[in-house]
Formats: structure tokens, C-alpha cells, sequence
């Protein structure tokens, strides 16, 4: 697809992945509707840099956690930027716990940004997509999801199944509408955890001895987004940690 004049909705594209995914697209000449929920400020600047760059870039604020209103966000998206080409299901929220310290509502809150928003982003796509044109959605994955580990359970529940909507949806939304999925090792220290030394961890963990970056998963994305006769697949960038 020739990612020129077409227009893409980012979610959480004011910070890190999400940042460098908005600013690659319009690089690439891509109008940018940029997503956020606490970051308005970084979402601005994002805006900024990319009507720099040359395209239409807004910022819309939505709390994902309140998913039934998203049929809104997309309606705002119209308004001011025209129909969505391509959708980026970024947003995420990573949880501690195992699955006996996961409470029900730190369950649900999970599962609402991480599956049941994008779910709900991926019918309003479709619905405002005129059926002669291609579209095209890539969600956020976690390479985690290749193995099963029993630490932040609701996270790596919520993640496993997004990776399985990504392979429901690339059927039901062929020929015109592609679904595909980048799944991300460790790219970027989570906040909270900035304390770890994340260097050390891959020297540990990692084949390729490196943890990523913010653009690698851009990078990715961008091919994913010029693939014509790919649907349906999970690109894991993550050095070779998660080799099963
Ligand atoms: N960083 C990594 O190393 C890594 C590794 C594997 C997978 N991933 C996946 O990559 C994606 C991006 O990760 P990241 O590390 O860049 O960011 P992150 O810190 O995991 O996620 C925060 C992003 O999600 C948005 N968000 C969180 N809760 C939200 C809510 N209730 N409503 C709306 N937006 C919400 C935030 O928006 P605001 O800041 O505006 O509130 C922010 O943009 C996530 O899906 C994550 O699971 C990341």
C-alpha cells in the first residue's frame, strides 16, 4: 500500500512505541490521528513533529478502559481527518500479578484496553471503511505470548488472545481489510521498572544481546503496512529471545 495522502489512527501515540509508530507514518506521509489518554502534552508535540514533517496530524483524547464509547473516537477521527486507512491497536496496560493475586477488576480494566478496545476499534474501522477501498490494522502483540509463564497473568491473558483476534479478524475481514501483528520483546524499560538495568537482562536473555527499540517496532509496522499478500501473521521482534 502506498502509505501517501492515506490516513492512520495511532492509539497511545503520544509516548514511546506508540510515538515512534505516529512519527514513522508521517515520515511516510501519512496523516496521523494520534490517540492518548494521559499524555496530552507528548501528544501534541507528536502532532507537531509530524505536521512538520508535511501531513494533518490531531490529537484525540479517549479513555480505552471505557470502550463502548470508542465508536466516538473513530466518528471524531472522520470528522477531522477523513476515513481511517490504517489502524495501529497500540494502546496497552501491563499489570503484576499472578493469576491468584489478579483480582476481577484489574482483570476486566486489563482486558478492556488490551483486547476488548481494539476489538471494538477494529468493527468501527470496518464500518466506515467504504467497501472499494483497502484498509489495513496492525495491533500491538507481546513476543511473550509465545510461551506461557505465570507472571502478569492478566497482561499475558489479554495479550494471547489480541495475537488470536489478529488471526479471527485477517479472515473475516479479507479480502479488503488485512490483520496482522507485531509482537514486541523487550524494547523499553515500563515505567515503574526503570530501575532495572535492562543491558544486563539481555546479555542474560537475549541471543542478539540487545534489547530494541521504539523504531525497530516503527520499522516494522511500516512493513507490515507495504505487504500486499500478508494477513494473518505475528512478526516477533524480540533478538531471539522467545525462540520456542
Ligand atoms: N515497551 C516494550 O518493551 C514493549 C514490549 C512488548 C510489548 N509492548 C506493547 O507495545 C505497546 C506500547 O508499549 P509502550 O511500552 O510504548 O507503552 P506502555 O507504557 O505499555 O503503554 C502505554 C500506552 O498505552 C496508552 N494507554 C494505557 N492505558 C490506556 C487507557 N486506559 N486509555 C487509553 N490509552 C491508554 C497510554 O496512553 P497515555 O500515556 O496517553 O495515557 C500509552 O500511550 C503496548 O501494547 C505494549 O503492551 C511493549
Amino acid at each position: 500500500m502506498e502509505l501517501r495522502g492515506k490516513t492512520a489512527l495511532v492509539t497511545g501515540g503520544g509516548i514511546r512505541l506508540g510515538r515512534a509508530i505516529a512519527l514513522a507514518l508521517a515520515q511516510e506521509g501519512c496523516n496521523v490521528a494520534i490517540h492518548f489518554n494521559r499524555s496530552r502534552e507528548k501528544a501534541i508535540e507528536v502532532k507537531q513533529q509530524a505536521i512538520d514533517l508535511g501531513v494533518k496530524a490531531e490529537v484525540f483524547q479517549f479513555d480505552l478502559s471505557d470502550f463502548s464509547s470508542l465508536d466516538q473516537l473513530m466518528k471524531d477521527v472522520n470528522n477531522q481527518l477523513g476515513t481511517v486507512d490504517i489502524l495501529i491497536n497500540n494502546a496497552g496496560n501491563y499489570k503484576k500479578g499472578n493469576g491468584l493475586k489478579t483480582e476481577y477488576d484489574s482483570l476486566q480494566a486489563t482486558f478492556n484496553v488490551n483486547l476488548f478496545a481494539p476489538w471494538w476499534l477494529i468493527k468501527a474501522f470496518e464500518s466506515q471503511l467504504p467497501s472499494e477501498k483497502m484498509g489495513k490494522i496492525v495491533n500491538i502483540c507481546d513476543a511473550g505470548i509465545f510461551r506461557t509463564a505465570t507472571d502478569h497473568f492478566a497482561y499475558r491473558l489479554s495479550k494471547k488472545a489480541l495475537c488470536e483476534m489478529t488471526h479471527m479478524f485477517a479472515l473475516e475481514l479479507a479480502p479488503n481489510i488485512t490483520v496482522n501483528a507485531v509482537a514486541p520483546g523487550i524494547m523499553l524499560p515500563l515505567a515503574g521498572y526503570e530501575h532495572i538495568d535492562l543491558e544486563q537482562v539481555a546479555a542474560r536473555k537475549i541471543p542478539l544481546n540487545r534489547i530494541g527499540s521504539p523504531e525497530i517496532i516503527a520499522e516494522n509496522v511500516l512493513h507490515i503496512l507495504h505487504q500486499d499478500f500478508m494477513t494473518g501473521s505475528i512478526i516477533k521482534i524480540d533478538g531471539g529471545e522467545n525462540i520456542v
